[in-house]
């Protein structure tokens, strides 16, 4: 059956990019299928631990902003990854079913590694196959993400094939597959693991910096005006605006126009996401128009978007017990459904059962 997961790490504070990319995407999920809403929190320290005080207060903050966005706990499961150990398990289970080959081959790594990858920790390197333990414990059908999990994606896929593969004569003799949706010379007739869609779509896949056109909005840009905090107020967010950085000529009258315009073309991409239009609608009504403009028309967008999230955000984090309530229940939830995946995979695989 379809099921929706997705995740965010809580490392500091969500952003721009991390609400029009992913979050704001997966509110429409929780109508179309069961969907799992995760706070990565073992991804989290693949990068160097952070302050433990930090990292509780992230989490608890990334679970908030998920509720504000429109995530309803009574519909979709919202849980720490660290507290359904299935995820450490079955991340074990994938170190040794993804190649080394397939791993030297992420960009994400080498950009967080960067020139010094021998001091980075094993962690990092695997982290892609606790991504993949993430999606494939709830036998997840569809993963809703920005433009730079693609890659990731594909890994997941990769893995999921192989299991599926190696194990193809296991899985029809205790009888636990199901037919294969889309069956090939190579691959069997009955599967255990679905091989996830990734959902990457709409105009704000790859959202990027305030100050740099070229680089991504991310959490670790020393410079706060690159980004929008969800967290941010009203005013924040308008001055954030109004700084943007732009080129001096009006917005182009047709899309091709904003080829080679990188600023401008993420501020049109950043206003039809928020509007919920496309770009090209975007462009129609402003097409022409100087940035004077089309600013204070995203800044009244955005905060009219933004700031209500960011006084829910607040009210939520008043009250911590609640939180960690709706992450016990989410918790509760999300080992129910990874427990009978995890002992069927045992099974597939011949640990000895003894209990
Ligand atoms: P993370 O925490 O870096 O980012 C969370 C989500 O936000 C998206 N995103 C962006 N989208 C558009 N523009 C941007 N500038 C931008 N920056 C971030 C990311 O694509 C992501 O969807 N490995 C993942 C978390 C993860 C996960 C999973 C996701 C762990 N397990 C299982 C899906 C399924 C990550 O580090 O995301």
């Amino acid at each position: 059956q379809p099921r929706c997961f997705s995740g965010v790490q809580p490392t500091g504070n969500l952003h721009l990019g991390n609400y029009l990319g992913a979050v704001s995407r997966w509110v429409p999920m929780q109508d179309q299928m069961p969907s799992i809403f995760c706070v990565v929190d073992l991804h989290a320290i693949t990068a160097g631990f952070p302050d433990a005080g930090e990292l509780t207060n992230a989490t608890r903050e990334v679970t908030a902003a998920y509720i504000a966005a429109g995530i309803d706990p009574k519909r979709s499961v919202i849980f720490n990854q660290s507290q359904v150990k299935e995820h450490a398990e079955l991340a074990w289970i994938f170190n040794c079913v993804a190649r080394m080959g397939w791993l030297n081959r992420m960009t994400q790594f080498k950009d967080k590694a960067g020139k010094n990858s021998e001091n980075a920790s094993v962690g990092l390197f695997a982290y892609p196959n606790l991504m993949a333990a993430d999606i494939l414990a709830y036998r997840a059908t569809h993963v809703p993400v920005g433009d730079d999990q693609k890659q990731h994606l594909e890994l997941t896929r990769d893995i999921a094939q192989k299991f599926n593969n190696d194990f193809a004569p296991r899985i029809k003799e205790l009888g636990l597959g199901v037919a294969n949706p889309s069956p090939s010379p190579e691959s069997p007739d009955e599967i255990y693991l679905p091989l996830p869609e990734p959902m990457i779509a709409g105009p704000a896949t790859r959202v990027m910096s305030l100050r740099d056109g070229t680089k991504k909005m991310s959490k670790s840009d020393p410079s706060d005006l690159s980004r929008i905090n969800l967290s941010d107020d009203a005013d924040t967010i308008a001055k954030k605006i109004k700084k943007a950085k732009t080129d001096p000529e009006p917005l182009p009258s047709e899309l091709d126009g904003l080829k080679g315009r990188p600023e401008a073309d993420n501020l049109v991409g950043i206003y039809a996401a928020l509007a919920g239009k496309a770009k090209e609608a975007v462009i129609a009504d402003f097409g022409g128009q100087p940035f004077s403009v089309f600013k204070p028309a995203l800044a009244e967008l955005a905060v009219e978007r933004i700031a209500p999230m960011n006084g829910e955000m607040r009210r939520l984090m008043a009250d911590p017990a609640e939180i960690d309530r709706i992450l016990r229940n989410g918790a509760e939830q999300a080992s129910a459904i990874a427990e009978p995946v995890l002992r069927d995979m045992r099974r597939i695989i011949g640990f000895l059962d003894v209990r």
